[in-house]
């Protein structure tokens, strides 16, 4: 007896079998085509891209557990959020996604701000808009591809995209909708009023559930393309941030997770909705009932890396990149590195915000600039944190995952700049693995998220923090805090 999650992440969509304990029995990725940046603050994805990696996966991962789709009790799904799929009137897709990194709306955001009001746009979705929301992207294409925006019948997110080719139905679960900038994140519903004063056509928002709701079944035709059994049931599923949470086993008041990929995210668990009222962080509807989470998003945390790496440094292992780092000194000898390569969320809400090094002088070598990379993002994620604890948000103890996570070099930064315990788990899926997890507590496999968490989330790994180093770290936080208040008038002449 399996479950099957599937992620529908930015570089890839990764299938993962659970068996009935919640063990992980095997795992598959496909890679996705790259993202398509056209102009600057551009990012698009095709979703019948995504459809093509699912398919690949479900089959490899079939295969290498050499499992029959028989086998599959129930598919859960988790995916990056934010990505605008317009369907029309056949289910075609319309247009390219406009994916989550995209940044291209601020006039629109400016647009849903002035039309609204920002005070009622945070009282009726706990959050003000901002570019990476699907809103302002959707307003985008109403303004710029009127011929597409007449053609539109039906908005999905990128994983409810994939579910629909399986499944045939519509819908969307509450943590990813919260993302749209749409949606009533205290009652868990469709916002009526920004749909209404919008001038937007309720019709096109999906019916939603609970992540952990089965909302449908695989199809004959589906089945074929996969190896999967029609009729399979299938759970909505959570954005890969609420579903990563799941995976971490954050789904209590005290620890918070600090998620490093493409994007870095410090995430951290709500029994009440709080909310920033400068929407420096975002609330979100969590995947578990009745419950939400709050979160601050660095865009460019892994992706930080990753453009050095394929720019400068062509061909190195991040392995090696990270020995290099732990071989410079701590502050990087002075030097700052800014991670707003595709601008900033928390805490400047900025798209105009840009990357880039402060304090280079000639003696600095290859290795500080990657050590200053690992500080930067960091530094960037401890804003995140300082927002969460400012509304009253209880953290104790990180749980780290994603890639940055695999280096004990960076936890050990991360414990000292956070000055908390940082500890991973066993598993190291996060979002796949709590798509999985919702699976199985929507089939039968557990009876509850809390009971899954339970049963199988093992810490590993715990690193604790350097009083010395922190107090450095805090000194150096506190100068990289001054550069982007500094440097951002500048920023807006680039
Ligand atoms: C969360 C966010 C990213 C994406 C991509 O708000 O934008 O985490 O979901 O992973």
């Amino acid at each position: 007896m399996y479950w099957l999650g599937i992620d529908v992440g930015t570089g890839g969509t990764r299938a993962l079998l659970l068996n009935e304990t919640g063990k992980i029995v095997a795992g598959c990725t496909a890679a996705h085509a790259e993202m398509r940046m056209e102009k600057a603050l551009w990012a698009e994805q095709d979703p019948e891209d995504w459809w093509r990696a699912a398919k690949a996966a479900i089959r490899a991962v079939l295969q290498e557990a050499n499992a029959d789709g028989s086998s599959i009790q129930g598919i859960g799904f988790s995916g990056q959020m934010h990505g605008l799929v317009m369907l029309d009137g056949n289910g075609q897709v319309i247009r390219p996604s406009l994916i989550w990194c995209d940044q291209r709306s601020q006039t629109q955001v400016d647009a849903i701000h002035a039309r609204v009001g920002r005070e009622r746009v945070v009282q009726f979705t706990a959050n003000p808009s901002v570019t990476g929301f699907t809103l302002p992207k959707l307003l985008w294409v109403r303004d710029h591809e009127p011929a597409s925006f007449e053609r539109l019948r039906t908005v999905l997110l990128p994983k409810d995209y994939v579910r629909f080719r399986l499944s045939g139905e519509v819908g969307q679960d509450v943590s990813d909708a919260s993302g749209t900038g749409l949606f009533d994140v205290v009652q868990r519903r469709w916002s009526r009023p920004m749909i209404e004063e919008l001038g937007l056509d309720s019709s096109w928002f999906p019916p939603i559930y609970e992540s952990a709701q089965v909302c449908g079944r695989v199809t004959t035709e589906a089945a074929e393309a996969t190896g999967l059994l029609a009729g399979t049931p299938m759970v909505t599923g959570a954005g890969d941030q609420a579903a990563s949470a799941v995976g971490n086993g954050i789904v209590e008041s005290g620890i918070a997770s600090c998620t490093l990929g493409t994007s870095g995210v410090v995430f951290a668990h709500m029994d009440q909705p709080a909310y920033d009222p400068g929407g420096r962080v975002h609330t979100f509807c969590h995947a578990v009932p009745g419950k939400w989470h709050v979160m601050g998003v660095t865009q460019g945390a892994g992706l930080s890396l990753q453009w050095f790496r394929n720019t400068l440094a062509p061909g190195t292992s991040y392995d090696a990149l990270m020995a290099e780092a732990a071989e410079a000194e701590l502050g990087s000898g002075g030097l700052f590195w800014l991670p707003y390569l595709m601008g900033e969320r928390t805490p400047h809400l900025d798209a105009l915000a840009r990357g880039g090094w402060v304090g280079l002088t000639a003696r600095h070598q290859r290795r500080d600039l990657v050590r200053s990379i690992v500080e930067g993002v960091t530094f960037s994620q401890r804003d995140c944190l300082d927002v969460i604890l400012e509304l009253g948000v209880e953290v104790n103890r990180v749980r780290a995952s994603g890639g940055g996570a695999q280096s004990s070099f960076w936890r050990q930064v991360m414990a000292d700049v956070f000055a908390r315990r940082v500890t991973t788990l066993d598993s190291q899926e996060g979002s796949a693995y709590g798509a999985g997890l919702l699976a199985m507590v929507g089939t039968g496999g557990f009876s509850s998220v809390h009971e899954a968490c339970a049963a199988c989330t093992n810490e590993v790994t715990q690193t604790d923090p350097r009083p010395r180093e922190g107090v450095a770290y805090a000194r150096a936080h506190e100068i990289y805090r001054t550069l982007y208040p500094t440097l951002k008038s500048t920023f807006r002449l680039l």
